[in-house]
């Protein structure tokens, strides 16, 4: 560090030389992060000093939080849900699996989890000392062949999980046969709908995988993925708010003498842009993103496989991967474990973004 700053307008052309060369959105098809709404944006910097680590101190943007998990109960079917806003996908998966284990104390857990589980279970059992246990996928498919899951547990198994919306393929774990083992074993059932929990609501016939099925103990959604809220906003979602209380340390010097969460200082800012977007939108607005982003799902298989690019399966939601072969330059997309091309068609691929790539494609033809 320097001894004498730099000016405002020094410091600015700095950082722009550096977001300069970052990855433009119009070019990013493997991230299930999306540019923010402008209305997330506005709220992020009303509430940018907020700290929700002391929320006696900011009691209004605590009771933000609470209408933020009320309204994404509620949209999972859910009654009187419990929970609160996390820094992402991988903190409500650890804190959702951290109470299951807490309730089932054993000298050897394990959790049974599908083999699409995503990496942050890798991190949960890893920090909470448990063996994870993968239950393979359906003969033919991506999903988790619940059979086989249910040859995996045993008296030591603290929990099972199931994937809404799967980070590779996009598919949905069949949640109603998973959350029976829960009920069958009595043991936690989380369901990881981080990037599913705001595109499944919002599509025609959608397979149950919220607080509706019975045994559905718990879910993971990210506002910051689908919601395009600012980045970290996730949410863990307790169907019984008591079991917040497992979490809970004391908190001697904060004005409120016990935390449940994982991180001390806790951004409101984020939670503000979340909540400012489920508002404005609605359920209609969601539906319609949603839509949008379908479609040009549609829109992309079709033009790829007029090149002769094969799609692995069809598209259950916004996400598409096809049997690896050459893509453009310029364009980031990313492999699976078995290295088919994956992409997620996030809000910020839109039509245009689809149409450019597809022009890119057929020059390589
Ligand atoms: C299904 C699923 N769960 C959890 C996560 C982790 O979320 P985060 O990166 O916000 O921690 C992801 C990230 O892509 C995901 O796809």
């Amino acid at each position: 560090m320097e001894e004498s700053g730099c000016s405002r307008e020094e410091v600015l052309s700095l950082l722009a030389g550096h977001r300069a060369r970052d990855v433009p959105h119009n070019h990013i098809f493997s991230s299930m992060c999306t540019v923010p709404h402008d209305l997330a944006v506005t709220a992020h910097e009303l509430f940018v000093s907020t700290n929700l680590g002391d929320p006696g101190l900011y009691p209004g943007t605590a009771d933000i939080e609470r209408k933020l998990i009320a309204s994404l109960g509620d949209l999972l079917q859910g009654k009187n849900v419990g929970g609160y806003a996390t820094s992402g996908g991988t903190e409500s998966n650890l804190q959702a699996i951290r109470i299951a284990k807490k309730l089932h104390p054993s000298a050897k857990p394990n959790i049974v989890v599908p083999a699409s589980a995503h990496f942050s279970f890798d991190k949960t059992s890893d920090i909470l000392g448990l063996e994870m246990r993968l239950a393979p996928y359906k003969e033919g498919g991506y999903t988790v062949d619940t059979d086989a899951m249910a040859e995996l547990i045993d008296e030591n198994t603290v929990a099972v999980a199931a994937v809404a919306g799967t980070t590779e393929y996009g598919v949905i774990d069949d949640v109603v046969n998973v959350a029976a083992l829960a009920r069958e074993h009595d043991i936690w059932c989380h369901v990881d709908a981080a990037f599913g929990g705001l595109v499944i609501p919002f599509m025609k016939n959608p397979a149950p995988f919220d607080f509706a099925v019975d045994g559905v103990s718990s879910i993971t959604l990210d506002p910051h993925k689908m919601g395009m809220s600012t980045i970290p906003c996730g949410t863990l979602l307790l169907r019984d708010p008591e079991h917040m209380k497992l979490l809970s340390v004391d908190s001697p010097y904060l004005t409120m003498k016990t935390s449940f969460t994982l991180t001390g200082t806790r951004p409101g800012a984020d939670v503000a842009g979340a909540y400012a977007v489920l508002k404005h939108l609605g359920r209609a607005g969601f539906r319609d993103i949603v839509s949008g982003c379908m479609e040009n799902t549609r829109r992309l298989v079709a033009g790829m496989e007029a090149f002769g690019y094969k799609t692995v399966l069809d598209p259950v939601m916004n996400l598409a991967a096809f049997h690896a072969a050459e893509i453009p330059d310029g364009w980031k997309v990313s492999r699976t474990r078995a290295g088919h091309l994956r992409f997620v068609m996030m809000p910020h691929v839109t039509r245009d973004v689809v149409e450019a790539f597809l022009e890119d494609v057929s020059r390589l033809h």
